[in-house]
């Protein structure tokens, strides 16, 4: 028995590696996506360092890992505190009502970037955690791949391995980087609203998108903070990752063609068998009684009920009353409700909601949800039938996402005042059996997926660790020029050529004809 457990030890030994997972705190479903990464690494038996320097302080006291025990934290500078501050209590309440069109991305874009330049700066004040860190000699390095500032980090503790991940679906910039083919008439950036059907508009915004973002703001600069001090040139380092992990999966995305050097993880954060064995409390579950049907009401935590436009409150209350056999359970974060749902009994306002052991409760029926890519993942994998309203952000996308599976129902944000048509909806979403049974098609789908998302990430990032960089994956089409890559030489040459021979054949038939009229 010792020596088993002696032989088994060296097995686990030998293929024990090393990883650092780096994350800065800056939103929580990107925390919790990265936690879930190192918790499986751990599980999987490996040495697993979350290093997860603070931006938004009120994140701070959460535990986004389980069975990863080492967690490093930083403190931010006073400086990055007030861009944390200026994320979390940024006012998005205006998307309630205005649009979040692709104009808007790029000073947002450009204010993260300079949040995570600080976020560089602090770290480079704080050499002595690094040092810490080096000595752990980690093998590979897994992080966000827009948070640039991992790139000093990895130079500082002498990383050769890495693997950039999107918490999100994916990101044109990316693909192209790593020379993924990124047709801008098949794929658009996961923040514009497009579907798979593109029209006319949305491909010239598609072309004009990422190319202005890149040209506009391009690549951060980074310099080493080892002297000399050498600006890092993270443009040509990227492209020779491992790997890159992304949040999307290939059963509920639209299908795209990538590299095999894309490892799609979607999901990967949503433990079916947890949430199902999440027990509710009895007032939830007598309120789950009330009536025959309950539908679940949350825009998530970033954009409030209670700031919702009045007239929508209204609106929403309005549709609600006419569906007396159905309970409505509204996440609102508020106590002014009774003034405009004064006397409706069908409606539970509450602060906060048990969301998860809800959907997986089979007494809900259905949810009304702001698309969240977090909560859209967690619904397909329950087979929860929805309306999706989406906000801004990603959320545009993510609906259409998944209302091509049929089991859920897409809603504008325009449309929150008009009772009509949310009671249109309810109605759909209650009573037409369809919804229900896709949506459960899917999530039989998810289930029974042939590589599991776990299993996928556990297995590529041992790949990495035990072989390093991978330039065999690394497609030579990256390196191409526009006008080899789309053959517009070759089109020229043969259009030359057609030319040339159609000029011949009617030179010699010309002349024929001539002839024939000659005789
Ligand atoms: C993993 O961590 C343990 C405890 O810190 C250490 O003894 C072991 O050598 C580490 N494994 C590797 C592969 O470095
Ligand atoms: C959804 O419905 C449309 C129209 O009926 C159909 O063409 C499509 O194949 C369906 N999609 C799925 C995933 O079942």
């Amino acid at each position: 028995m010792r020596l088993f457990l002696g032989l088994f030890c060296l097995f686990s030994l030998g293929y024990s590696f090393n990883f650092l997972v780096y994350s800065p705190l800056f939103a929580h479903s990107h925390s919790t996506f990265f936690g879930t990464i190192c918790d499986f690494l751990t599980d999987a038996g490996h040495n697993v360092t979350f290093f997860t320097p603070t931006i938004v302080t009120k994140y701070r006291n959460i535990s986004y890992t389980k069975s990863t025990k080492d967690v490093v934290h930083m403190d931010p500078s006073q400086k990055l505190k007030d861009f944390g501050d200026q994320l979390s209590s940024g006012d998005i309440s205006r998307f309630w009502t205005e649009d979040s069109s692709a104009t808007e991305i790029i000073p947002v874009i450009r204010v993260f970037q300079n949040m995570y330049n600080e976020q560089a700066e602090v770290m480079k004040n704080n050499l002595e955690i690094l040092d810490d860190l080096k000595r752990r000699n980690f093998d590979v390095m897994i992080f966000e791949a827009y948070v640039f500032s991992a790139y000093p980090l990895m130079d500082y503790l002498d990383i050769k391995t890495f693997i950039p991940s999107l918490s999100v679906t994916h990101n044109v910039a990316l693909s192209e980087s790593i020379g993924e083919p990124a047709m801008p008439s098949v794929v658009s950036d996961g923040l514009l609203p497009h579907g798979e059907i593109l029209s006319f508009w949305e491909r010239i915004v598609n072309v004009l998108v990422v190319r202005s973002i890149d040209s506009i703001l391009g690549y951060p600069v980074h310099r080493s903070f080892k002297p000399p001090f050498n600006v890092i040139d993270i443009r040509h380092i990227e492209p020779d990752a491992s790997f890159v992990f992304i949040n999307s999966n290939p059963f509920l995305d639209f299908p795209r063609p990538t590299l095999t050097k894309t490892v799609e993880i979607g999901g990967i954060s949503v433990d079916v068998s947890k949430i199902k064995s999440e027990k509710l409390s009895k007032k939830w579950s007598q309120i789950l009684n009330l009536r025959e049907k309950t539908i679940l009401v949350s825009f998530g935590s970033l954009l409030l009920s209670k700031d919702m436009p009045l007239e929508n409150k209204k609106a929403l209350v309005r549709a609600m009353r006419e569906f007396e056999d159905v309970t409505f359970i509204w996440k609102y974060e508020d106590n002014d409700f009774e003034r405009f749902s004064g006397g409706v009994e069908n409606i539970e306002f509450a602060e906060w909601v048990p969301q998860r052991a809800l959907l997986a409760n089979p007494r809900l029926s259905a949810f009304l949800t702001h698309g969240g890519l977090g909560s859209i993942n967690e619904l397909s994998y329950l087979g929860i039938p929805a309306i999706l309203c989406p906000l801004f952000a990603d959320q545009m996308r993510n609906t259409k996402m998944l209302t091509r599976h049929n089991g859920s129902i897409g809603f504008s944000k325009y449309d929150l005042s008009n009772s009509k048509k949310i009671a249109e909806a309810f109605q759909k979403i209650l009573y037409d059996d369809s919804y229900s049974e896709n949506s459960k098609k899917l999530a039989e789908q998810l289930a029974n997926q042939p590589i599991k998302p776990k299993d996928s990430m556990v297995k590529h990032a041992e790949f990495a660790a035990r072989f390093g960089r991978l330039p065999s994956l690394d497609p030579y089409s990256r390196k191409m020029g526009f006008i080899e890559y789309f053959m517009i030489d070759v089109a020229f040459f043969c259009t030359i050529i057609l030319a040339m021979m159609v000029f011949v054949i009617r030179k010699i038939v010309g002349n024929f004809h001539v002839k024939i009229k000659i005789e």
